[in-house]
């Protein structure tokens, strides 16, 4: 079944998450922060590590949202970035956050949509997605599509939330992303369909050993995957081979 934010629209998904972006685009950052408690940064730094591991000299960042992956992997590597997202009003705070950090010639922010990308074959050597995978509305298109861009010897790193395994945890993180995040979402997004969709699109998404098993799918080797704080997320880490 396709989880779409606004349940009364007829437009597609892909023109739905577009919308629901542009419409919480000023709210993201304190409301992303304040959500997860700040443990999304730690997840972040995390997933970075993994993609700079081979000192990449190129990353494309899809997803890139309001720049927070983007703007790390400018100061934690010395790659060139390209920063991909679909909400023009996510990029246009990720752009000012880039000029205050001094980091605009290190990141090239560009409107894209991960399942059509305008580059050429085996453009990057590393390729992120931050938050952003259970977003696509054809997941298996749009790994395709970043395999395709990627050079041989790249890597893909993938951070999504998840269900935790453990069902105290699990009954705990269901309260919390179904009750409680819904409402304080609605109360200073205005937007309340974006934050029952959030819980509904993790519920939705194959993590775990079946987004490994899409990956391998769409042509990445030595797929694996490392949980994070008890399974609340993971980074998905896979390779495009020589
Ligand atoms: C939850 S935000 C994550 C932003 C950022 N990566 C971060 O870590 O905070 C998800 C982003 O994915 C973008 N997105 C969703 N579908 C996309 C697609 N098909 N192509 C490119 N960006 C997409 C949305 O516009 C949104 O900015």
């Amino acid at each position: 079944m396709e989880v779409k934010p606004y349940a009364s629209s007829s437009k597609s998904k892909r023109e739905q998450v577009e919308e629901m972006f542009d419409n919480i685009a000023g709210n993201y950052d304190f409301l992303n922060h304040s959500l997860t408690f700040g443990i999304d940064k730690i997840w972040r730094k995390k997933a970075i590590k993994a993609a700079a591991e081979k000192n990449p000299a190129t990353i494309l960042d899809i997803a890139a949202g309001t720049g927070d992956f983007s703007i790390l992997e400018a100061k934690k590597t010395s790659a060139k970035i390209t920063a991909i997202d679909i909400s023009q009003k996510m990029l246009n705070i990720a752009v000012k956050k880039a000029e205050r950090e001094n980091l605009s010639d290190r990141i090239d922010f560009l409107k894209a949509d991960s399942l059509d990308m305008p580059f050429k074959d085996n453009s990057f050597e590393a390729v992120t997605v931050g938050f952003g995978v259970r977003n696509f509305s054809d997941i298996p298109k749009g790994l395709s599509e970043i395999f395709r861009v990627l050079k041989p010897g790249g890597r893909l790193v993938v951070l999504e939330l998840s269900e935790p395994p453990n069902p105290v945890i699990k009954a705990g993180y269901s309260f919390y992303f179904h009750k409680v995040l819904p409402f304080w979402g609605k109360m200073v997004s205005k937007d309340g369909e974006a934050y029952k969709y959030l819980p509904k699109s993790v519920d939705n998404f194959p993590y775990g050993e079946r987004f490994l098993s899409l990956m391998e799918n769409a042509g990445f080797k030595n797929a694996s995957l490392k949980w994070l704080s008890l399974g609340l997320s993971a980074i998905y880490i896979g390779e495009k081979m020589t």
